[in-house]
């Protein structure tokens, strides 16, 4: 077993090496772009919008073509509609369940936005799931899904089921303090789950809390080359900079072979529609090309005798809309980026090596699923690559090659837009900042120097800093 799997990792390296062997003999130059902050806003490159209402982060690309529309709006009407459980008259959209978290991508992805914890303790968990798994790897290298549980918590199910079990998170308060001897205060997450319906998991049990990610700019994520990411890690440190960014190498359900991860908390999917049909299954119960058979682990026989709601549930057409819908969705340009403040922020952004892992600006490559998103200089403030971000942050769960410390740095676009679209200031993987600077003073491993140069800073400088963030 053990050996299958290194011939696994081994096998997914080679492959990684030819793809940038490859890379070298085509015309394609594999470039990795300046540390140069965005000179005009355009968080996007030409997919930008100037728009910061509640709807910032839910308009198609600027340059999106025109006969595109109609499918960008249905796409849009797919990701909010409320799916249900089948059989009903409406046959395009039953099927949800048997278990599932949400009955609509929107329910946690709300405007396209942020999702969060609860506000109380004991409230239901809204825009957040919990993934799951035992130690050790699937057959693909992926984490090894409870046996009874599978690999993620669904907290809810159609009505004659019982949802899996119920989530329930605590906090603790742990007081800091910057050098100006400011206190400061952060609050700890402790995850439990509560009401099992099918009897206790193994104590080694792994749960990974997430939050829903803001769902623009995804189709620009998809169109960076390999090769960039590649170049970009640096998992040996030679740089000597103390920090090593990787890729994480997933298994790629379409092709059949290893590919780079780019999508999730830990890079953990490695294409947008492998994200959308994920999603759809794992979150919502609809099954697709991608996913044949309902989400049930086999010791759970009254989901398994379910009604299937149409074979597959999400048909390829929908699917395809989906995923038009969510490469397309525009980024929000900047705002106010010839602010002195912002400017200044901008320029401690740099030397506080906070770019170092939010990579200022990136670029796609010739070859993009849509036309619109080819070539792009883009500021995704990410490298999109996996960092150890030490056992503060740890969920301990390992996910494909990513372990329980690492995680893919978050693009920051829109993370100043969070108040407005989603009525909160939520930050992190699993939304245990209340508000940017806990953000940053939550970094260590890798990010630890750049934390102690927030907390060292002056008053007037954090400030900046914070002034910046919220631009983007
Ligand atoms: C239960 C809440 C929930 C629902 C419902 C949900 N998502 Fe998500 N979404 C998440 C979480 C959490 C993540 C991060 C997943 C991870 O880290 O593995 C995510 C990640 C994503 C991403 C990748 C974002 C990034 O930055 O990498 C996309 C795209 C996405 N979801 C699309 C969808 C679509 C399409 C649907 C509906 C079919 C949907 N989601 C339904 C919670 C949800
Ligand atoms: C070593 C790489 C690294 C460095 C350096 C780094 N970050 Fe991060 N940053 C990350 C990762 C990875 C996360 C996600 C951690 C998590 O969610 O648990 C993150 C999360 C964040 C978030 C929350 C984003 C969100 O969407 O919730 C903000 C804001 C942020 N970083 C700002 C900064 C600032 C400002 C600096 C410099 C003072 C900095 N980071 C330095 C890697 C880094």
């Amino acid at each position: 077993m053990r050996a299958d799997l290194l011939g696994g990792a081994a096998a997914a390296a080679i492959l990684l090496i030819g793809l940038v062997a490859g890379a070298s003999s085509s015309v394609h130059e594999p470039t990795v772009p300046p540390l140069a902050l965005p000179v005009d806003g355009a968080l996007g490159g030409d997919t930008t919008r100037a728009i910061a209402t509640i709807k910032a982060f839910t308009f198609p690309a600027a340059n999106m073509r025109k006969e595109r529309t109609r499918a960008f709006f249905f796409g849009n009407r797919i990701f909010n509609t409320n799916w249900v459980e089948a059989p009903t008259s409406v046959k395009t959209f039953d099927g949800l369940g048997p278990v599932f978290n949400r009955v609509s991508c929107s329910g946690c992805h709300t405007q396209d936005g942020r999702g969060r914890p609860p506000e109380n303790p004991g409230d239901a968990f809204d825009s957040m799931l919990f993934r799951l798994s035992q130690p050790g790897s699937a057959p693909k290298g992926g984490p090894l899904p409870d046996p009874v549980y599978g690999d993620q918590l669904g907290d809810r199910a159609l009505p004659r089921l019982r949802p899996e079990g119920r989530a329930v998170i605590t906090y603790r308060e742990i007081a800091g303090e910057y050098a100006d001897e400011t206190p400061f205060a952060l609050q700890e997450p402790a995850y439990a789950i509560a009401q099992w319906s099918h009897g206790t998991p193994a104590d080694t049990l792994m749960i990974s809390p997430r939050v829903a990610p803001q769902v623009i700019g995804m189709g620009l994520i998809d169109a960076i080359p390999d090769e960039t990411l590649l170049a970009l890690a640096d998992p040996e440190d030679r740089d000597a900079d103390g920090i090593s960014g990787r890729v994480n190498t997933v298994w790629n359900e379409e092709t059949g072979k290893p590919d780079i991860g780019r999508y999730g908390w830990k890079a953990n999917v490695a294409t947008l529609e492998q994200q959308d049909a994920g999603a759809a299954f794992g979150d919502i119960g609809l099954t697709s090309r991608l996913h044949r058979k309902q989400n049930c682990p086999p010791a759970q026989e009254a989901c398994l005798a379910a009604i299937e709601g149409g074979d597959p549930e999400l048909s390829d057409e929908l699917l395809e809309k989906l995923v038009l819908y969510t490469a397309l969705l525009a980024v929000p340009a900047q705002r106010n980026p010839d602010d002195p403040e912002v400017r200044k922020g901008g320029e401690l952004f740099l030397s506080m090596q906070c770019a170092a892992c939010h990579r200022p600006t990136m670029q796609t490559g010739p070859d993009a699923a849509f036309p619109e998103l080819a070539n792009q200089t883009f500021h995704p403030f990410s490298d999109f690559l996996l960092h150890d971000m030490g056992m503060g942050l740890a969920d301990g769960r390992p996910d494909f090659d990513a372990t329980g410390s690492e995680w893919r740095t978050p693009p920051l676009w829109g993370v100043g837009l969070f108040e407005t679209v989603n009525g909160h200031t939520r930050y992190l993987h699993d939304g245990r900042a209340r508000n940017l600077s806990e953000a940053i003073l939550w970094h260590g491993g890798e990010a630890q120097a750049a934390r102690e140069a927030f907390r060292a800073a002056p008053k007037d400088d954090r400030e900046a800093l914070i002034a910046f963030l919220n631009s983007l």
